[in-house]
């Protein structure tokens, strides 16, 4: 039995998006302020917390794949279970009836909440939601702002700079699990990238389902981003995602004319057919967007673009996916995540269009897709063999501690030896590159070699 004096430990496994990531390190913080110990081994914890993701079906089955897990488990030992994040909010039907099994169910908008109900799961004889509880309201207000996430190590900073989406593209759960969007203020972002770069973070990375529509009183994305970009100690800032309907020409200034903020725009795509564009409702064009992409390029050359696109989605025929594939080929992006249409409860998409495509042809689709973008991932990055790179040391590589892994400007991983010359972690380094795949660039620091 548990000494009542000793903090309880709490396992947190986080699933989906970098914003869920961020959300995990907001729960840390809260717990810990609360009395709570967190530990990295499920084996120690007294409770097992799943930050979960609704994007896809196949979130949700790795989640219940987990849950049998802790079923096994909790029928072993006394354990408390709680499901976070946007599949409790989303499901919290489905997962009320795994009682007794989940203890606590808190959608993102209730963490505040989370450590009272966990501490009233702890201290029930029995267990199920009857004793846990849930937290499933979601707000128009609610942002975090007052709370400092607990980081791991590591040269990047997530910093959420937004919460929901009120852009309700047909196929996607997320303004249902995450609620209506809603900035906070950016002295509040502000004060979290100071502290963010106390703490030894080189690099910030602004999040929000849409940032370019970030905005508090005169504060627009194109303002806020120059303003982390100036914080001192600030080496490097990302962003993602922006939206590409609304792509203001301060934002292009912005990324074109400060050296911090990193040469790499992820610019979701969906589908280069314009009918179905319309059902899935991005309100851009194929031409609007190859406009854009186009535009982009011009103001900065050499600039990654990346990109998502759904492969199969309700009505998409053939022809309407020869549209995106030859989009593929003419904008020629650093790298693609291509997904099968995952029809989502509650969405528009569901409600009105027919999940009608074979899952054969939707994975036939995607296959097309990542075989026709890997050789120009591969030949983009080639074309950099022989020329010298900034590239920020983030650590250690998978393959070997001998040698380091770092990334360009434009969010391309570099491998080169420790060997070669000192370097110290979230630093910049001019590292030649020697040699290239789709997967990675090779490189050498030569001593001498400086940034230009
Ligand atoms: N707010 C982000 C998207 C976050 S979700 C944006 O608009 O960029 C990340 C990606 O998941 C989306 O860009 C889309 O390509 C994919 N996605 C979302 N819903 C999906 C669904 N129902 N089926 C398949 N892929 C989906
Ligand atoms: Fe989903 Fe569209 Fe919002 Fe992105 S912009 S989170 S795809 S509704
Ligand atoms: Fe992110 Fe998945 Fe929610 S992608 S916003 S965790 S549905």
């Amino acid at each position: 039995m548990k000494q009542p004096d000793k903090p309880h430990q709490v396992h947190i496994e986080t699933f989906g998006c970098q914003m869920n990531e961020y959300d995990s390190e907001l729960v840390r913080s809260l717990l810990r302020k609360a009395g709570f110990e967190l530990t990295e081994d499920r084996e120690r914890a007294d409770v097992v917390l799943m930050n979960t993701c609704a994007i896809r079906e196949n979130a949700h089955n790795k989640v219940y794949g987990h849950l049998a897990e802790l079923k096994a488990v909790k029928d072993q030992r006394p354990l408390v279970v709680g499901v976070l994040g946007c599949m409790a909010q989303n499901l919290k039907e489905e997962l009320t009836e795994k009682q007794p099994l989940v203890d606590v169910l808190v959608g993102p908008d209730g963490y505040r909440q989370l450590p009272g109900l966990l501490t009233k799961a702890l201290h029930a004889g029995e267990q199920g939601l009857a004793q846990g509880g849930l937290a499933v309201d979601l707000s128009e207000y609610e942002t975090y702002d007052d709370i400092l996430p607990e980081r791991d190590g590591g040269i990047n900073a997530w910093i959420a700079i937004m919460r929901g989406c009120d852009n309700f593209c047909s196929f996607c759960v997320v303004p249902y699990t995450r609620g209506r969007e809603r900035s906070r203020d950016p002295e509040g972002v502000l004060r979290e990238v100071e502290a963010a770069v106390e703490a030894g973070h080189t690099q910030i990375t602004l999040l929000g389902q849409n940032v370019n529509s970030y905005r508090s009183d005169d504060w627009d994305f194109a303002r806020l981003i120059l303003a982390v970009a100036e914080v001192p100690g600030v080496q490097r800032v990302r962003f993602t995602s922006p939206h590409p309907k609304d792509f203001p020409a301060a934002l292009f200034d912005a990324v074109a004319g400060h050296p911090n903020i990193c040469k790499h725009i992820h610019l979701p795509l969906q589908s280069g057919n314009d009918r179905i564009l319309e059902l899935m409702n991005r309100t851009y064009s194929r031409k609007e967007y190859l406009d854009l992409a186009a535009h982009v390029r011009s103001r900065h050359p050499g600039i990654a673009l990346t990109t998502d696109i759904i492969c199969g989605f309700g009505s998409e025929t053939e022809a309407d996916f020869l549209d995106t594939y030859r989009l593929v080929q003419e904008v020629r992006y650093h790298s693609a995540f291509v997904f099968k249409y995952s029809e989502r409860k509650n969405t528009i998409a569901a409600r009105k269009f027919p999940d009608d495509i074979p899952e054969e042809v939707k994975g036939e689709r995607v296959s097309r897709l990542v075989d026709l973008q890997r050789p120009i991932t591969a030949g983009l990055n080639r074309d950099l063999i022989g020329q010298t790179l900034p590239v920020m040391v983030e650590g250690d590589s998978k393959r070997s501690p001998d040698q380091w892994m770092g990334r360009t400007d434009t969010n391309i991983t570099v491998i080169w030896n420790k060997s070669d010359a000192p370097a110290s972690l979230g630093s910049i380094q001019p590292v030649t590159i020697l040699d290239a795949s789709a997967a990675v660039l090779m490189g050498r620091r030569h001593s001498t070699a400086t940034l230009s």
